[in-house]
This record gives structure tokens, C-alpha cells and sequence, in this order.
């Protein structure tokens, strides 16, 4: 009676260890695992696609696996055609790049009869120009004297973004043109004798009179200022975000 037991152990070991060797993992197929997403999307949009398939033709099931990022995309079976099965990512939730990571890793398992994998995806958020600059001390106006000596730091403009990252970043330009989102008025005048106000007739001369750094908010004369020829300056500053990761 002993040696029957005995036996049927061994071959019940056998039988498991031939059953594993002969089904396999399902496997994913996708361009990348990561994708990138602005954090202005909509909830409930198609946001990454995946493909997988099984090498026994079992019947795959997806599920979403990663508890911290459960509240933020859905997996759903999209279509399957043969073995190979369409998914995708949905958004559950508005994203918010300013108060939370800006990547995160999505766990996706797929099972098929025997086997759990893990596929691991990566989300990078993309920042949006979502909050506006604003310009800090306002409004400008100031005034030189007609001797300021060249290359002077004669005003420095400032701005605050409360977006993150490459999206907070503050540039600074000038231009004449008066067409732009975010400007604010600057007023150069040349001190002395009544000031009278002078449209700005070519951007040249604004231009070589005056740069602006674009990183500081820095303004330099470049130009001796002669106040028979202009006495007042008039134009516009405002602040650009780059949106780019
Ligand atoms: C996913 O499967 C679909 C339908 O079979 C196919 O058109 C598409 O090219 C596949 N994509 C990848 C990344 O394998
Ligand atoms: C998200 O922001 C980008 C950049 O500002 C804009 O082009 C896009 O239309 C916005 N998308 C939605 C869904 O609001
Ligand atoms: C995931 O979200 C999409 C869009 O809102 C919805 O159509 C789909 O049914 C959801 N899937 C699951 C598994 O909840
Ligand atoms: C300044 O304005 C001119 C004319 O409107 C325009 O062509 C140019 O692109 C502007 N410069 C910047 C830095 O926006
Ligand atoms: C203004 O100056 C910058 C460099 O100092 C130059 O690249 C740009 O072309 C100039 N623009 C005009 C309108 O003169």
C-alpha cells in the first residue's frame, strides 16, 4: 500500500511539471510602453493601445493592476481578432500635472488559463499653458535721463506662472506689435520738456534703443537716447510659456 502512494506522487509531479512546459505566457505587443498625454485631456478619451496575444490561443482577460494610479485610466478589451487582442487606455479623471507627478507607471495583467503578467506602462504627463503669467508691479513707467549711460540696466520687468516645469517657464519679449495674449503696456520716457506721446513707427528703432533679456526681464540701453529726436517710448512686453516637455 505504501509503495502505490509513493508512486502516484512521482507521476502526479510528472504530470504538472509537462502541463507547465507545454502552455506559455500570453505576450504584448505595443510601439512603445510609454506615451505621453497632456493633462488637459478628456476624461473618458482613448489615451494608449496595446495588442496581445497568446502562444496557446487561450482566452486573455486584462485587468488593471497599479492601486495608485486605479482612479486616473481603465483598461477595456477594445476588439480581438484570432489571438490578437486590441486594449486600451481610457481616462477615468482630469489630470493634474501642477499637483502630482508628472510620470506615472501603469500596471496592466493580462491572464490567460495558467499564467499573470504584468505589463508595465509609463504615462508622462504633458503640462499645458493651463494658468496664465501674470505681470508683477504693475503698470510700468519710467523715466531716463537723456545722458543714461549705455548699456545701463534701466528696468526689469517680472512675471509669475504657477505652472510646473518647462510650463512656468517665463520668457520675456518686446515687440511694437500690439497683437499678443499676455502684454502689458511698457512706458519709456525720455525725461525732459513735455512729453508727448509717440506712436512707435518701426521696429528697428525700438529694437536698437532697447534689448530685453529674455530669461531676467532685464531691459538695457543700447542707444544714447536723444530727446529731440524721441521723447517717449510706448510698447509692449509680455511673456510666452513653452509648452514642450
Ligand atoms: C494590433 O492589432 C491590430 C489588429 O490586428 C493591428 O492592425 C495593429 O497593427 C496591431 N498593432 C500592434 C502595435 O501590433
Ligand atoms: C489642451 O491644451 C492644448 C494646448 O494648450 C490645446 O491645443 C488642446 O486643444 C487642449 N485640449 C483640450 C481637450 O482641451
Ligand atoms: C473605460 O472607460 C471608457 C470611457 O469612459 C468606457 O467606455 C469603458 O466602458 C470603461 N471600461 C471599463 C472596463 O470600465
Ligand atoms: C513682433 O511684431 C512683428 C510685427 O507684428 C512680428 O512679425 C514679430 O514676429 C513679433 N516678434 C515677436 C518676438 O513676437
Ligand atoms: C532685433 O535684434 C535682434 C538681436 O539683437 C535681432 O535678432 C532681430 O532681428 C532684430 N529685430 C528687428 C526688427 O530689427
Amino acid at each position: 500500500m505504501a509503495i502505490i502512494t509513493k508512486h502516484l506522487l512521482i507521476s502526479y509531479c510528472l504530470f504538472i511539471s509537462v502541463e507547465s512546459q507545454s502552455n506559455r505566457p500570453p505576450t504584448v505587443n505595443s510601439l512603445n510602453n510609454y506615451f505621453t498625454v497632456f493633462e488637459n485631456a478628456s476624461t473618458g478619451s482613448l489615451i494608449y493601445q496595446f495588442n496581445a496575444t497568446d502562444p496557446d490561443n487561450d482566452v486573455l482577460t486584462f485587468s488593471f493592476g497599479s492601486s495608485d494610479t486605479d482612479s486616473l485610466v481603465n483598461v477595456t478589451q477594445l476588439s480581438s481578432s484570432g489571438n490578437i487582442y486590441t486594449c486600451g487606455l481610457f481616462l477615468k479623471t482630469q489630470l493634474d500635472r501642477d499637483n502630482s507627478p508628472s510620470v506615472r507607471q501603469l500596471h496592466v495583467k493580462i491572464k490567460d488559463l495558467l499564467f499573470e503578467i504584468t505589463y508595465k506602462i509609463f504615462m508622462i504627463i504633458n503640462d499645458v499653458n493651463d494658468n496664465p503669467p501674470t505681470f508683477t508691479g504693475l503698470p510700468y513707467r519710467f523715466s531716463l535721463l537723456e545722458d543714461t549711460a549705455l548699456l545701463t540696466p534701466v528696468f526689469t520687468v517680472s512675471a509669475t506662472d504657477p505652472d510646473t516645469g518647462s510650463g512656468g517657464q517665463i520668457f520675456y519679449s518686446m515687440n511694437a506689435s500690439s497683437s499678443s495674449v499676455f502684454h502689458v503696456p511698457i512706458v519709456v520716457s525720455v525725461e525732459s520738456g513735455p512729453i508727448y506721446f509717440v506712436e512707435m513707427q518701426d521696429d528697428a528703432d525700438y529694437n536698437e534703443t532697447f534689448s530685453l533679456t529674455s530669461n531676467t526681464g532685464i531691459i538695457h540701453l543700447k542707444r544714447k537716447l536723444d530727446y529731440e529726436t524721441k521723447s517717449f517710448y510706448h510698447f509692449k512686453v509680455y511673456s510666452r510659456v513653452c509648452i514642450n516637455f
